[in-house]
């Protein structure tokens, strides 16, 4: 494991688990609708190619990336579209995967341009909830796991870019950030 890693917090395997369950379950919710999935980049795209695999109805991929206009006014929830859909999701039944929800102000950002686009529906699935962190309420319709307020990486989660390939969702060693 690597040396700045403190614990793994979720295992490979329990994660695993999860996201069959969460496969399961939007199965159910999604028979015969026109789904699409909009992976926010970069974060969530580990989750989105495992959580796909167990989604088993027909479904678009898309992919976002958005990012804060700084890291100081990160909190006034101001972020640009580095990359766009590819397609229009006018009339589609949309499903957000995200990595992680801390402040809750990229996916705020995220539901009120996507629903301005005229969807048919628009649902969020969530690997990992941090709600200690909240600023704006956000509405999950689908969490894999609620974490504590510490800095978690792995399985597409980073810390200055690194760490995103970690097979697990590790904490990270204080003194790598401090
Ligand atoms: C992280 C994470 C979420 C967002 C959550 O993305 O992947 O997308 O922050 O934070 P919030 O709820 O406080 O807005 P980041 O901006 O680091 O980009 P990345 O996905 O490319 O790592
Ligand atoms: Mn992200
Ligand atoms: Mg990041």
């Amino acid at each position: 494991m690597n040396n700045d890693i403190k614990e793994i917090l979720i295992s490979k395997e329990e994660l695993e688990n999860k996201i069959k369950d969460l496969g399961k379950r939007i199965t159910e919710d999604y028979k015969g609708k026109d789904l699409v999935l909009i992976c926010v980049l970069k974060g969530a795209v580990m989750f989105m190619a495992e959580l796909s695999k167990y989604i088993e109805v027909p479904l678009n991929m898309d992919f976002m990336a958005i990012s804060s206009y700084g890291s100081s006014t990160k909190s006034s929830g101001v972020v640009k579209i580095i990359k766009d859909l590819d397609s229009s999701i006018e009339g589609k039944d949309v499903l957000i995967v995200e990595d992680i929800i801390d402040t809750g102000l990229t996916l705020n950002y995220l539901i009120n341009n996507l629903k301005s686009r005229g969807v048919k529906s628009l649902k969020i699935c969530t690997l990992l909830d941090k709600p200690d962190r909240r600023k704006v309420e956000v509405k999950v319709d689908y969490k894999g796991f609620t974490v504590p307020d510490e800095f978690v990486v792995g399985f597409g989660l980073d810390y200055n870019e690194k760490y995103r390939n970690l097979p697990h969702i590790c904490v990270l060693k204080e003194e790598v950030y401090k």
